[in-house]
């Protein structure tokens, strides 16, 4: 995987909407694509088994509870459309609704707290046709699980132990036969700015040109410079560090990201094969 030369800019304003996490709640979600075969009922497992782990936090989301929304834009370069038929890359310039967010389902745990990482970026992409179209993104090189079944039943073991607590042994014995999980985790920093992450898109996804030619990518949003602290450095700073620290910093002007698209060169690959394997 090769990141491509095209690079597309996000720049985010200095208008902070929203320091908490209870936000949008004015607009209904949008409908998900499922597949026949998919478990109707997997949403809630995993809802559920976050809850578990977590508790249940009446306003918040069960998992990247604390975050904070800020307004900005998205800015394709022309050679973007030359990939990909979508809206998104027409050439205008997109109002963006971006949400910074940490980890876990725990909205007033220390934004430095191993429970913190990874951190998310979700961006919801105004188009001009009124449509909104979102993704997201975190500072996971690569994932801890591959199927949505493996990530409901990593909470549930986690839920047997106390939130960053000593690990309980069933625990133990997933993270033992699920050896993914703590190489993944082993590629996470905590960042002394939520400025200074780079996220990462982890799905593949597909282009798709006017002419009909199909191109597998990912993507990552690359900061002007990555900055990680040490443990201790973090476990210094105040409990709101990164939610105080952006609004401060877009006071003085825009923060600005780039956005890679990394294309396979071999793109036999599966979808969810990639969801696993390293960058
Ligand atoms: C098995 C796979 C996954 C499951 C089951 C899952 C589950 C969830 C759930 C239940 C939420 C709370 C949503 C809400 O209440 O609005 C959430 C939020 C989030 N997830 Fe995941 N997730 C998965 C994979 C990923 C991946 C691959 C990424 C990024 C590459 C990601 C990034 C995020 C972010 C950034 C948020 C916060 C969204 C926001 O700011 O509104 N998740 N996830």
């Amino acid at each position: 995987m090769k990141a491509f030369s095209i690079l597309l800019l996000l720049a985010f304003s200095a208008f902070c909407v929203d320091r908490c996490a209870a936000q949008a709640q004015d607009q209904p979600p949008s409908t998900p694509v499922r597949d026949s075969n998919d478990n109707p009922k997997l949403d809630s497992e995993i809802v559920d088994a976050l809850n578990k782990r977590y508790g249940a936090h009446q306003g918040f989301r069960s998992n990247h509870a604390k975050g904070i929304v800020v307004e900005g834009s998205f800015m394709p370069t022309p050679q973007a459309a030359a990939l990909s038929k979508s809206p998104l890359f027409d050439g205008a310039e997109l109002p963006v609704t971006v949400r910074f967010s940490d980890a876990s389902g725990l909205p007033h745990l220390h934004d430095g707290a191993t429970l913190a990482s990874p951190y998310g970026m979700s961006i919801k992409f105004h188009l001009p046709n009124g449509v909104d179209s979102d993704i997201v993104a975190n500072s996971l090189k690569f994932f801890t699980v591959a199927t949505p079944e493996d990530f409901r039943d990593l909470q549930l073991a986690a839920a047997t132990s106390p939130p960053g607590g000593p690990k309980s042994e069933q625990f133990e014995a997933f993270l033992k036969s699920h050896p993914s999980v703590e190489k993944a985790n082993a590629t996470l920093g905590t960042p002394d700015s939520y400025a200074h992450e780079q996220y990462n898109g982890i799905d593949a996804f597909v282009f798709v040109s006017d002419a009909g030619q199909r191109q597998a990518f990912r993507y990552i949003i690359a900061p002007g410079k990555i900055v990680h602290l040490s443990k201790d450095e973090a476990a210094n700073r105040s409990p709101d560090y990164l939610i105080d620290e952006l609004p401060q910093r877009l006071a003085k002007g825009p923060v600005k990201f780039h956005t890679k698209p990394r294309i396979r060169l071999n793109n036999g690959q599966t979808i969810a094969k990639s969801l696993i394997s390293g960058p």
